[in-house]
Order: structure tokens, then C-alpha cells, then sequence
């Protein structure tokens, strides 16, 4: 009786680890042709996400024009408006689709500028905060030359 709860606990905890492997670290993932992974979506979750993309390249602009006219107050504006505060959080059946490292790196890359806002607001110089732009955008290029997005039909 005891070896036999012994071998259920261990069929348990196997289970729990594919469950987590598959929902949390996976996500909904293929290998493609040009050395990317597909996150694989709906036509919806696709919209929202590169709504989502638009607003970080929109707000990088306005960050660059205001280190160009010196403009504190508009660069802190530009930052906080894509930093993780903004950011709600996304749905449940989404989260299980995206791979752990794309689910961190979105994170991340909110959270820094909300950091990047700080710093705009604690009176670095306009150099500091453009090197530290730059660092957020390698995490920009980093994920788009690691995955792509593709809809799949309900
Ligand atoms: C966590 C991963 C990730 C991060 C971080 C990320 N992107 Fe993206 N982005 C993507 C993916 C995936 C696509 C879709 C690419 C495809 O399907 O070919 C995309 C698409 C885009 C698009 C195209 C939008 C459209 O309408 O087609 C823009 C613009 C963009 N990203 C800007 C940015 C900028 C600017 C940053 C950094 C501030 C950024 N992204 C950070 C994953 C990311």
C-alpha cells in the first residue's frame, strides 16, 4: 500500500511538471524556416500584441525626439507610457501560449521603462539616457530575431 502511494506520488508530480513544462516554459511554439520560433495564436491575441508593439516603437520615437530637444518632462511622458504600470496583465489562455523566455522579456522590457522614467525624472543627462535606451532596445531586437507570430484558426 505504501509503495503504491509511493509510485502515485511520483505519477503525480510528473504530471504537474508536463503541465507546467507545456503551459508555463513551452507555450505554443514551432521551429519555422528563417531560425525563429512561431508563437502560434489567434487572429485576436495576434492584434492586441502587435497593437501592443506599435505603442513601444511609437513611444521610442517621441524618446528620441526628446533627447533631441532636450525635453525632460516629454522623454519621463514617452518612458512611463510603455513601462509595466501601464501594462495590464494578459489573459490566462494567452499566457499559456507565449514561451517563458518571450513572457520575461515583455516584462522586462516594460519594467525598464518605467526604471528609464525614473531616471529621466531623478535628472540624468540626456547621454545616460540614451545609452540606456539603447540597452532596453536590444531586448527589441533580441525577441524579434527569436520569434514571430503566426494565427492559428480556432
Ligand atoms: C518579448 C518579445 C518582444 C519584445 C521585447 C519586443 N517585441 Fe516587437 N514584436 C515581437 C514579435 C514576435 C513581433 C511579430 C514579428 C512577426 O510576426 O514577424 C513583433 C512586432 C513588432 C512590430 C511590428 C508591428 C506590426 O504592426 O506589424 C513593431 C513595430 C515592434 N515589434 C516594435 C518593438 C519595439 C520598438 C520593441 C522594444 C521597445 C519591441 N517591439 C519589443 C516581439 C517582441
Amino acid at each position: 500500500m505504501q509503495k503504491f502511494s509511493w509510485i502515485l506520488n511520483i505519477i503525480l508530480v510528473l504530471i504537474i511538471a508536463i503541465i507546467l513544462y507545456v503551459f508555463v516554459i513551452k507555450g505554443s511554439v514551432t521551429p519555422t524556416e528563417d531560425g525563429r520560433s512561431a508563437i502560434h495564436i489567434t487572429l485576436d491575441e495576434r492584434t492586441k500584441i502587435l497593437g501592443d508593439m506599435r505603442k513601444f516603437l511609437e513611444h521610442v520615437q517621441a524618446m528620441v525626439e526628446a533627447i533631441g530637444d532636450e525635453d525632460m518632462a516629454k522623454f519621463s511622458t514617452a518612458a512611463s507610457g510603455v513601462g509595466l504600470i501601464q501594462e495590464p496583465a494578459p489573459p490566462v489562455a494567452l499566457t499559456a501560449k507565449l514561451p517563458l523566455e518571450f513572457k520575461t522579456m515583455g516584462l522586462e522590457t516594460h519594467k525598464a521603462f518605467d526604471e528609464l522614467a525614473a531616471l529621466a525624472d531623478s535628472g540624468a543627462s540626456y547621454q545616460a539616457l540614451a545609452s540606456e535606451l539603447s540597452v532596453i532596445m536590444s531586448n527589441c531586437t533580441y525577441c524579434h530575431r527569436s520569434y514571430r507570430l503566426e494565427i492559428d484558426e480556432e
